[in-house]
């Protein structure tokens, strides 16, 4: 779809497609895909084990260069595989911030060592782990079965640092490793080349998910012939659908499930980065297996291995690794409404009046960037909000909230306290040749701040202190927008990779963190005001792993047509197998007009969903839900009512997520993981345990039929609470 920005002040160019790039057009993956094949060797004999497990070195015979792999084995069944350098010119970038502990290692024995192999093993000999010499091939199995190989394709690469030398200043070719274009942005890297990749087999698994975020189905697609998966964070308006570029979040978590095991497959990297997925095809053999073969820009490879077996072992797995699902406050799992428009405080009053008066129940009302003095954020536009703080008091009263946007831009602006602070105090990204990076967006000329930077993050929290956010009350929340960040005039729309953020490293290392560090920063900002009596909302545009214990995301700007009503399930359920579970759509999509059937049929869906937004752009007509035919509204108040009659269910549900990992949408397979038939299903999935969704999404449609899993299981019809049969047409009327 070549769809142009139609917002005013909107993305300049607005050329679509073209301002993203694909993967052949970026140079490390065309190394890593067109390179030889390098063929390492273990070094077995430098094989030792420490209290982290073993270790021991890998020789790349043509280039000599050294590394070193370390296994952990660690407690609740997953094994960390580092490969870093042996001795690095300096050291490579660790992603910091997202694993909330250490993981806690099992103690290692060396059962056997052959000329070509040794033997590790741990958990009184019920899982061991092969090591390979010559091809480098590290093989996990569990009771015999061999789960996972690493390196099965040998397609491990990792470029090692390297002094600058003359003639990289001097090469103007497209080859060259120090330099790289994109229609008229250069990137210039201060470290050369320093990308990574790896492959991995996971034996016996036919279906693989996760990956998030693309507009693309539940169950991963084959890459063969296709583009790989992208994952780095990017502002992309009206993004295609069925697409494996990128948009505004990622989470490196690949989930394989296959009936008697769910396997996750983590990959700490916070570059760019793509994954290809090839699942083997008939004549590769009886047994089935997936590749998945990960490459990122640099960094080092930092790849844990879930080994579940159930779906809710793996999912405790990964929680205890990045963090539980937050216990969102009650009130933010009921209505939202937000609208981008130019009203003022009496205007929204009069918005909230009208949810009273038409009998729809809603909690929270938002702001979009108008509300501010002129996109400089954190203030209140004078005309349009002379009393803010009256206005969350008017609502309050009614035990309802306000959220407000908050975009990481700070405008270039020397009168104004905030930018003060922010160049004063050093926290804004500088770019390659040492000056404070300058970038556009919203407010027209802006700085963007460098979360990564600790001080950076509480400084930034502090602004959301009371006495320092004027106009603000404790009943105000935030939502963070353009975090991925979006720079109008960089390159695909965000920031350089070469500007250079905290502790000198790269923003290339770093930009998929860029938003999750805003997050955390918010996050604090809100606690730290309320004495961390309170529990805060934020929602984030950008997000990464670990994002699921800050908040909530939203799948950004959708388009009102039924093929985003449609792939907002998988998008969502995909957020949810990476452990992101307070996730939704743009009810009736961002723009332009949805017909009165899709937004009722919107509605109807979004209501199954764990964030129930209504949002629209500034050149919509409205969409107060009484502005349309009787009819609608009724369809519409009813819908919003069934999701406050579910409120204990769904407060519940995240209840169960915050404590134990486990999703709040479910695909079918983690709850029904022996049924391999619904195993790539994605029009119906689960809430929790036992509720099953089946929205309409389709123009006309009144009936479905539902397929009922679980061959001993009762199903009950929610809506009149009769029994069901196993395959039974449903009618819903609009
Ligand atoms: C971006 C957001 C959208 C918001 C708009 C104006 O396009 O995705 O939700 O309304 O910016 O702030």
């Amino acid at each position: 779809m070549d769809v142009k920005q139609p917002i005013p002040g909107g993305v300049p160019g607005g050329d679509g497609k073209d301002k993203f790039m694909k993967s052949h057009q970026v140079a490390f993956y065309r190394r890593q895909t067109q390179g030889p094949k390098m063929q390492y060797q273990a070094l077995l004999d430098t094989l030792i084990l420490t209290e982290k497990g073993a270790r021991f070195e890998l020789l790349e015979p043509n280039k000599q260069s050294m590394l070193y792999v370390s296994v952990s084995p660690c407690k609740n069944n997953t094994v960390r595989i580092v490969i870093d350098e042996l001795k690095p010119i300096k050291p490579r970038y660790r992603v910091p911030d997202v694993l909330t502990q250490e993981p806690k290692c099992e103690m290692v024995r060396l059962e056997e060592r052959q000329a070509d192999s040794v033997t590790l093993s741990w958990t009184s000999g019920l899982y061991r782990c092969h090591v390979w010499r010559l091809p480098f091939r590290l093989e996990i199995q569990c009771d015999d079965q061999t789960v996972m190989t690493f390196n099965a394709q040998s397609k491990l690469w990792f470029e090692t640092l390297r002094e600058r030398s003359q003639e990289a200043e001097a090469d103007t070719s497209e080859d060259n490793l120090w330099r790289e274009t994109f229609r008229d942005f250069v990137d210039i890297k201060a470290n050369g080349p320093t990308s990574i990749g790896a492959d991995l087999r996971l034996h016996g698994f036919h279906d693989v998910f996760g990956i998030p975020e693309h507009s693309d189905s539940l169950r991963l697609a084959d890459t063969r012939d296709d583009e790989p998966y992208r994952l780095y964070n990017l502002d992309v308006f009206a993004y295609e659908i069925h697409s494996h570029l990128s948009i505004y979040g990622s989470v490196p978590l690949l989930v394989a499930h296959k009936q008697d095991r769910t396997l996750g497959v983590f990959w700490l990297n916070a570059s760019d980065s793509f994954v290809h997925v090839n699942y083997s095809q008939e004549e590769d053999g009886p047994l089935p297996h997936t590749d998945v073969h990960w490459l990122s820009e640099s960094g080092v490879i930092d790849c844990m291995v879930l080994l579940g077996p159930s779906p809710a072992q793996m999912y405790r797995q990964y929680a205890e690794l990045t963090g539980y699902q937050t216990l969102p406050p009650l009130f933010t799992l009921g209505y939202h409404h937000s609208r981008w428009d130019k009203d003022s405080q009496e205007e929204v009053a009069e918005v909230d009046a009208g949810f009273d008066r038409h009998h729809v129940p809603y909690d929270v009302m938002w702001l979009d960037i108008e509300h501010t003095d002129e996109k400089r954020f954190f203030t209140w536009d004078p005309k349009l909000f002379p009393d803010p703080a009256k206005l969350q008091c008017y609502l309050e009263k009614k035990n309802r909230k306000l959220v407000v946007i908050i975009d990481p831009t700070i405008m270039v602006d020397p009168d104004w306290s905030l930018y003060q602070e922010g160049r004063d105090g050093a926290h804004f990204i500088m770019d390659r040749e040492g000056q404070i990076y300058q970038g556009n967006c919203w407010p027209g000329n802006s700085h963007y701040p460098d979360f990564s930077n600790p001080q950076t993050r509480a400084w930034y929290a502090k602004c959301f202190a009371l006495d320092r956010y004027k106009g603000s009350t404790p009943s105000l929340h935030v939502w963070l927008d353009m975090n991925e960040p979006t720079v109008f005039s960089g390159p695909e729309l965000s920031l350089p990779k070469d500007t250079v953020q905290f502790g000198g490293w790269e923003h290339r290392e770093l930009h998929n963190l860029y938003g999750f560090h805003q997050h955390m920063a918010a996050v604090d900002g809100l606690m730290t005001r309320s004495g961390g009596s309170e529990r805060p909302f934020v929602l984030s545009r950008a997000f990464f792993a670990g994002t699921q214990r800050l908040g909530a995301v939203w799948t950004g700007d959708n388009l009102s047509t039924w093929e985003y009503l449609r792939i907002s399930i998988p998008m969502c359920l995909s957020m949810c197998v990476a452990g992101i579970s307070f996730c939704g759509a743009d009810i009736g999509g961002f723009i332009p007009e949805p017909s009165p059937e899709l937004l009722v049929r919107w509605y109807q869906a979004a209501c199954l969903q764990p964030f129930f937004r209504g949002h629209s752009s500034m050149n919509t007509k409205r969409r107060e839900p009484w502005l349309f035919e009787e009819e609608v509204t009724k369809a519409i108040r009813s819908v919003i009512q069934e999701r406050y009659r579910l409120l204990p269910y769904w407060y519940t549900l995240f209840y169960r997520a915050h404590t134990s990992g486990l999703p709040v949408l479910r695909p079918l397979w983690m709850e029904f993981p022996h049924e391999k038939i619904i195993f790539s299903m994605e029009h119906q999935y689960m809430l929790g345990e036992a509720l099953m969704a089946c929205p309409v999404t389709e123009s006309g449609v009144t009936e479905l039929e539902v397929l009922f899993p679980g061959a001993e299981q009762f199903w009950f019809w929610y809506f009149s609470f009769g029994m069901t049969s196993n395959r039974q047409t449903f009618t819903k009327e609009a």
